[in-house]
């Protein structure tokens, strides 16, 4: 690909700089950074203990390959800072990537996207701009956000000139640096084809411009809720055939390899589980309802919805079929989570199965004991605060013995089963399916359970040892 200086509208070269230091503004950012060496990139965040992580040897996000994409760029031509004006005075080209998340309060709460970060964002670039600007909306967005970003970039100054494009982002994360070496495609929505050109040029040091699509703002807006609305669908759908199975003795993960020969339904994507995690799934598609009923479109939006409450079925129906299957009654009984991540290979707990599934089963009186090979117990004890809690935050005193009392987090999938009545696989991790499952029986109360959330396990391996398994859309 061309290495070429990159230059901005006014033949300066391009210097970035990217605010929000997360899962996205990191790891692209420093994709972008270790394939442009010519090109200054600025990540910049609120958050000092962040930033002060990207800057050392234990980065902020688990991410297969990302530690040496930034040990190869960073102090080259990619800095970590939380000098916020300064690094958007020195750029000509700034990237919102800030955090989107479900409004908690007001109008459209629990469904509309809180855009106050973003709104910030847009504030701040404009009070420190004295040079024109490319400003890029990397965050996923409602579409029609550019229309407030440009009003608040453009009421600043009317000598500055800002351009807005839309370049959502699609990596997923545990291979989000094989997604963005190899992107399927590279989307840019723009009003001005000089702004779009600026962006593509920074792409094209190593994406094929066939791969860049532009197209106008809002359809680059809409695509990225859209694209994840069809993702998440796409495992609503599976995930509801499989209770299906369960009932009728079908297995769904021969039913999935079945319609996924047909090349017009393909087979990625259609792994059932005990419910997708993650923070955009969900958030992104309550976001897509809610546009839908601002535009008048009732039905278009019950139909979106029925796929987060598909979901909510999956992990709810997960944790009954435990209860059930362990003779009606978890009260006192130690349960081995395995896995708190939301996916493998990640260390993003946000909206993960698990901690649905954990408070599920602490109501109904279990004692836990949680391994995740790169979840903290901070990080897990956080999470579960959080949902126990509810709206107003505060634990009660019982909530509070509740978690003391019955969870505890252990340091290997082996102490976790040690004594347990059952296994609850949750994440999908490779290492689960390497242990020695002969002296994890024998260290267990008996009968042994596994309930394989993920269907990772050899079943008929479990079977032979003596488990009683249960795993996901199997008879
Ligand atoms: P994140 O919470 O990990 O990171 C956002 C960061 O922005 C935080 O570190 C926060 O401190 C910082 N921030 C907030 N306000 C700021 C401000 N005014 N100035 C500077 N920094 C500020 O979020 P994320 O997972 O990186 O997601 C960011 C966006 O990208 C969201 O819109 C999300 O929907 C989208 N997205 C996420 C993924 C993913 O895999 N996580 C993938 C594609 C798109
Ligand atoms: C998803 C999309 O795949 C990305 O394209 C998008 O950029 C990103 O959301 C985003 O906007 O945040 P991510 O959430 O990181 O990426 O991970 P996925 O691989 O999509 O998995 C999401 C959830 O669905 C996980 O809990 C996963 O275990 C679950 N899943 C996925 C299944 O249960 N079955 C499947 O077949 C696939």
């Amino acid at each position: 690909m061309t290495t070429n200086t990159t230059e901005s509208t006014t033949g300066e070269p391009t210097k970035i700089c990217c605010l929000g230091a997360g899962y996205v503004g990191g790891p692209t950012m420093a994709m972008i950074a270790h394939q442009c060496p010519d090109i200054d990139v600025h990540v910049v965040d609120l958050n000092p203990e962040r930033i002060a992580a990207w800057n050392s040897e234990e980065l902020p996000v688990y991410e297969p390959g990302l530690y040496d994409i930034v040990k190869q760029a960073r102090g080259r031509n990619l800095r970590f800072t939380t000098d916020v004006p300064a690094a958007i005075r020195e750029a000509n080209m700034c990237f919102i990537s800030v955090n989107t998340p479900t409004k908690t309060f007001g109008i459209g709460a629990g469904r509309a996207a809180n855009l106050e970060f973003v709104e910030k964002c847009a504030r701040t670039i404009a009070e420190n701009s004295d040079t024109d600007k490319v400003v890029v909306e990397k965050s996923t967005l409602p579409v029609r956000t550019a229309e407030s970003v440009k009003r608040i970039l453009s009421s600043a100054s009317s000598t500055v000139k800002f351009d807005v494009l839309s370049n959502p982002e699609f990596l997923a994360e545990g291979t989000a640096i094989d997604d963005l070496l190899k992107p399927d495609r590279i989307l840019i929505g723009g009003d001005s084809s000089a702004a779009i050109e600026k962006l593509a040029d920074v792409y094209k040091h190593w994406v094929p411009d066939e791969k860049i699509i532009r197209t106008n703002l809002w359809s680059s807006e809409l695509s990225k809720l859209t694209a994840n609305a069809f993702l998440a669908q796409r495992v609503s759908s599976i995930n509801a055939i499989s209770a299906l199975c369960e009932a009728t003795g079908a297995d769904v993960d021969e039913v999935a390899a079945a319609i996924g020969t047909d090349s017009r339904i393909g087979p990625k994507f259609l792994k059932a589980s005990v419910g997708f995690g993650g923070s955009c799934f969900q958030k992104d598609i309550l976001n897509l309802v809610y546009l839908c009923e601002h535009f008048g479109l009732p039905e278009v939006a019950q139909y979106w919805e029925q796929v987060v409450k598909m979901n909510d079925y999956q992990k709810y129906r997960f944790t009954t079929r435990i209860v059930k299957k362990m003779f009606n009654t978890v009260s006192s009984k130690k349960i081995a989570i395995w896995g708190f991540a939301f996916k493998k290979d990640t260390n993003d707990t946000r909206e993960s199965a698990a901690i649905y599934v954990c408070r599920d089963l602490l109501e109904e009186r279990a004692k836990l004991t949680i391994f995740d090979p790169q979840v903290s117990l901070e990080q897990i004890r956080k999470d579960l605060e959080y949902l126990i809690a509810g709206p107003n935050g505060e634990l009660t005193d019982a909530e509070r013995h509740l978690l003391n009392d019955n969870v505890t987090v252990a340091k290997s999938a082996e102490e976790a089963a040690y004594g347990a009545h059952a296994i609850a696989l949750m994440t999908e991790w490779d290492e689960f399916k390497d242990c020695d499952f002969q002296s994890i029986y024998k260290s267990m109360m008996k009968p042994a359970f596994v309930f394989d959330g993920r269907n990772l396990l050899d079943n008929q391996m479990l079977a032979d040892i003596g488990f009683d398994i249960e795993s996901i859309g199997k008879p």
